[in-house]
């Protein structure tokens, strides 16, 4: 019988939901029996039947949504015992890169991930920042202000416009084989 993975993401501003359903792909074509959630949608009612749970959000604020943080919180237990792995989407990271501020990097690797692992008493077998999508189109007006200056930053590290106002700084070769490699070890 294939293995069971549960998939459960926080997104804002629909990023993890795509990189979500890309992970979901591969591991459905590896042959395992996958279910992926929404978490700001729908309430997971059972995991005990899954052998394995990813976890993914999207990052605001250096913030986690509070749908999966809720998702985390509410099976901390049921999680601490299974297998896991953690992901976010960061569009942040692919700036600190281009800086080559490996502070910063570290900063927000401990920030975004382990401690999140730690706070929730998770073991994850991998812990990973993807990248995540600008959309000054959806953002409000107070936030479209505030990350205006990223913009120039953006267009400076060379990422493109995708479609008017919005940049992707996903690499999706790297989701893709972090996929086939989690799915080899399910
Ligand atoms: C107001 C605002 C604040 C953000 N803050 C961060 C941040 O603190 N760290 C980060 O890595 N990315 C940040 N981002 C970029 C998001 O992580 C990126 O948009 C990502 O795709 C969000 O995931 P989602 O689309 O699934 O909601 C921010 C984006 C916005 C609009």
């Amino acid at each position: 019988m294939s293995k069971k993975v549960l998939i459960v993401y926080g997104t804002r501003y629909g990023a993890t939901e795509s990189t979500s359903q890309e992970i979901n792909k591969v591991l459905s074509e590896s042959g395992l029996d996958t279910t992926v959630i929404n978490a700001g949608k729908e309430r997971v009612k059972d995991i005990s039947v899954y052998d394995m749970a990813i976890v993914g959000s999207g990052m605001q604020m250096g913030k986690w949504t509070g749908a999966a943080e809720d998702f985390l919180k509410k099976y901390k237990k049921e999680l601490s015992q299974k297998k896991t792995a953690i992901f976010v989407s960061s569009a942040a990271e692919a700036l600190m890169k281009y800086d080559k501020n490996n502070e910063e990097l570290e900063k927000i690797n401990k920030q975004y991930l382990e401690d999140k692992a730690t706070n929730y008493g998770l073991n994850p077998i991998s812990k990973v920042i993807f990248g995540g999508v600008w959309d000054f189109n959806k953002m409000s007006f107070i936030f479209r202000k505030t990350m205006s200056p990223f913009k120039i930053k953006i267009k400076e590290a060379g990422f493109k416009e995708v479609s008017p106002g919005r940049y992707d700084t996903r690499d999706w070769e790297v989701i893709r084989n972090w996929a086939k490699d989690i799915a080899s070890k399910v």
